[in-house]
């Protein structure tokens, strides 16, 4: 029999919010995971605890010195069972993660028993409409309170869920509009780019609200040397379908390894798509969109899952992507992605992960 975590219950549990009006990561459960990591000791006091403000030193490396890192996946309910997406992938991740920034690994198979156990717990949180998903997010930064950059001799793990509805608010396959940055740059090739670091975000503030501003939903960030090849996007992998092929940026060092992507990119095989994974320039997308062989673009991410693009814009020329209409492709890929997560369809890879009934 598995070990249990240890569970310290709340005095009284929350009242859940109204599943109707579901926005994105505004309300969290009843509890979260934590796990602490003391230099000599190793990471220590798995346990689940209610969810609530922490305490944190002023001095707290993370704050200063920007080590922290995160994962975001998804748990679903269908049929009554609450099932995980994939989640070792993550967990590979936030180890690639944690050791860029000179922070301690975790055990993989430990985080995943600790998030299973975490689900169980507050499965009764988890939406079931159309769209709906209990949103996980781990959390590790740095809480020695020194000044100084070094690392950090201690550290804390959390994770916490928040039942939520579609990203972008509304419908999910609503085509987006997106800005192609020509002025700042998200990564470099030997910077933090492949890691999913918190400062990356930070960074990519400024340009996403002028973005806004000029009415985008998002920015489509170019490779940061010559500001000429396609990366990704805010919190999305980049696809597109030119003559009836399945194109994305190769993973080329200073681009997220999204696991949606994986994902994709195993699923357009299966369903016999032509897949290719190279370098793209914005010059070429141009010179296919002119020649009308640019058929469809999409992004890909655990949040927005697979979300079609509309619009791209580029200094001052603009591309309408299939009339501003979802392509025939993205909705195939986007059908049978949701249908393995959700399960209504077979799930052929064992990507899905049904979070076991623990009893405490
Ligand atoms: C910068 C960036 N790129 C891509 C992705 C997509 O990754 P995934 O499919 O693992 O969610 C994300 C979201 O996590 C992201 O933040």
């Amino acid at each position: 029999m598995t070990d249990l975590v240890k569970l310290e219950q709340r005095q009284s549990l929350k009242e859940k919010p109204d599943q109707s009006s579901l926005t994105f990561g505004e309300v969290f459960t009843d509890y979260m995971l934590s796990f602490e990591y003391t230099e000599g000791q190793g990471w220590h006091d798995l346990k689940i605890v209610p969810y609530a403000p922490i305490e944190i030193s002023p001095a707290a490396q993370s704050v200063h010195y920007g080590q922290s890192v995160f994962e975001g996946l998804k748990a679903y309910k269908h049929n009554g069972e609450v099932v995980l997406f994939r989640p070792e992938e993550n967990f590979k991740r936030i180890n690639v993660s944690l050791e860029r920034l000179k922070m301690p690994r975790i055990d993989e198979d430990l985080l995943l028993e600790g998030l299973k156990q975490l689900v169980d717990v507050d499965r009764d949180w988890v939406p079931e409409g159309e769209g709906q998903s209990l949103y996980i997010r781990p959390v590790v930064f740095a809480t020695e309170g020194i000044l100084g950059v070094a690392p950090s001799k201690n550290y804390r793990l959390l994770i916490i869920l928040s039942p939520s509805g579609s990203y972008y608010g509304g419908d999910s396959l609503r085509p987006t509009k997106i800005y192609v940055e020509d002025e700042y740059v998200r990564a470099v090739r030997g910077g933090v780019g492949f890691a999913k670091v918190a400062g990356n975000y930070a960074a990519s503030l400024l340009a996403q609200a002028n973005a806004n501003a000029l009415g985008f939903d998002q920015v489509l960030w170019l490779d940061g040397v010559e500001q000429k090849y396609v990366e990704e996007v805010g919190s999305m992998n980049i696809f597109f379908v030119i003559n009836g092929k399945v194109v994305t940026p190769s993973l080329n060092g200073s681009i997220l390894p999204g696991i949606t992507r994986k994902t994709v990119l195993a699923l357009a095989e299966t369903l016999g798509y032509e897949v290719e994974e190279r370098r793209v320039s914005i010059d070429e997308l141009f010179e296919h969109y002119e020649k009308g062989e640019l058929e469809e673009v999409f992004g890909t991410g655990t949040a927005a899952v697979i979300s079609p693009v509309g619009e791209l814009q580029f200094k001052d020329k603009k591309m309408v992507i299939n009339n501003g209409e979802t392509g025939k492709i993205t909705q195939a890929l986007y059908d049978n992605y949701t249908g393995i997560q959700s399960g209504k369809l077979d799930d052929p890879h064992n990507w899905r992960l049904v979070v076991p009934h623990y009893e405490r």
